[in-house]
């Protein structure tokens, strides 16, 4: 008998120098030590077979076997656990002097980028974003705004009809009519959105971004008028820049103004930017046409306006010496990049 503890003792010796790991070294204690399966555990379970009276030194010898092997086993699975843990902290050291990975963040289109900067500007002043609409019927694009079914002006926009009564807006100007019908008066609204014009060159696209203005009150002259757009020259282009306003026609200003803003290139010297004028168009405006009033339901005796309609994409192209719409609406990384002043 005590040959077979002697074997079982040289089998364990044996295989455990073999052993590289904790997990081989559990399966091989396994092997011996499981209750039922294990080497170790059948001679316990042979016990009541041995006669009684070698019963008790077989059953010391057995009992000897085990603690060494259960301790064997230890000492080699803490050797084990040590080595790998050893191993894993070399594999996953931080070298915490190395530069960070840096995450890539983008920036703001230059439309927004300019879209948030005016609006700044006029909510400064004390103006509210009003929400314009993309597709407008026929009454609040045109009708209402003084420039009936008939009228020449509708050739100044080419229009996107999508049924003889809905049209994709072709200005901001007819969220002055939803704005005037829904809100109490005094108004100072600003509104920002998508407008479409059947028009393609270098410096117009058929989907473009304007920003209408509107302020309704008792006496509001051209004066307001002038005395805002130079402050929004000044904040938008620096403080040398001023306005000029130039006679002009839209059905729903009388009178209507063109305002021209100082070059801010070449000082007014004449540049290739101004064509040599020193001054550059910038965007449309005048005093809200009594009927365009009334058909909101407004006193026109009583209460005044004034509105603007500034075209977005230009004042980004002025601003950042930008020569062709396109450059704006193809997404090219390379440009985009450039233009980051938020
Ligand atoms: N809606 C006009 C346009 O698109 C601009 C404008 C707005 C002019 C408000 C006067 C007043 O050209």
């Amino acid at each position: 008998m005590s040959d077979r503890l002697a074997g079982i003792r040289q089998e364990i010796l044996d295989g455990i120098s073999q052993l590289s790991s904790s997990r081989a070294v559990y399966e091989f204690k396994k092997k011996f030590m499981d209750s039922k399966t294990g080497k170790i555990g059948q001679l316990m379970k042979e016990m009541k077979t041995i006669a009684p009276e070698e019963r008790a030194s077989f059953g010391k010898g057995v009992n000897e076997l085990k603690e060494w092997a259960n301790r064997r086993f230890d000492e080699l699975d803490e050797k084990m656990r040590a080595r790998e843990l050893q191993r894993r902290y070399e594999s996953e050291k931080i070298d915490v002097t190395m530069p960070a990975e840096m995450a890539e963040t983008g920036n703001l289109h230059p439309i927004t980028q300019t879209r948030n900067q005016l609006i700044d500007v006029f909510a400064g002043m004390g103006f509210e974003i009003f929400e314009p609409k993309e597709i407008e019927n026929d009454y609040y694009n045109f009708t209402a705004l003084n420039t009936p079914k008939d009228h020449p002006a509708r050739d100044m926009q080419d229009t996107f009809y999508l049924s003889p009564d809905f049209l994709l807006a072709t200005q901001t100007s007819a969220a002055q009519i939803h704005a005037m019908e829904t809100r109490e008066l005094p108004i100072k609204m600003l509104a920002p959105g998508k407008v479409f014009r059947s028009d393609d060159d270098a410096t117009h696209s058929p989907m473009f971004h304007q920003m209408e203005g509107l302020v309704v009150d008792k006496k509001i002259t051209l004066c307001d008028l002038k005395g805002m757009l130079d402050m929004f020259v000044k904040k938008m282009y620096g403080e040398g820049t001023t306005t000029r306003l130039r006679p002009s026609y839209f059905p729903f200003t009388e009178p209507s103004v063109e305002v021209d803003v100082s070059c801010f290139e070449c000082g007014g010297k004449g540049c290739k930017l101004c064509k040599g004028t020193g001054w550059i168009e910038i965007l449309g405006a005048g005093i809200v046409n009594k009927k365009v009033l009334e058909n909101c339901g407004i006193d026109s005796e009583e209460y005044s306006g004034l509105a603007f309609g500034i075209g977005i994409e230009r004042v980004a192209m002025l601003k950042y010496g930008i020569d062709n719409i396109k450059l704006l609406f193809e997404s090219d990384l390379r440009v985009l990049r450039q233009i980051d002043d938020n």
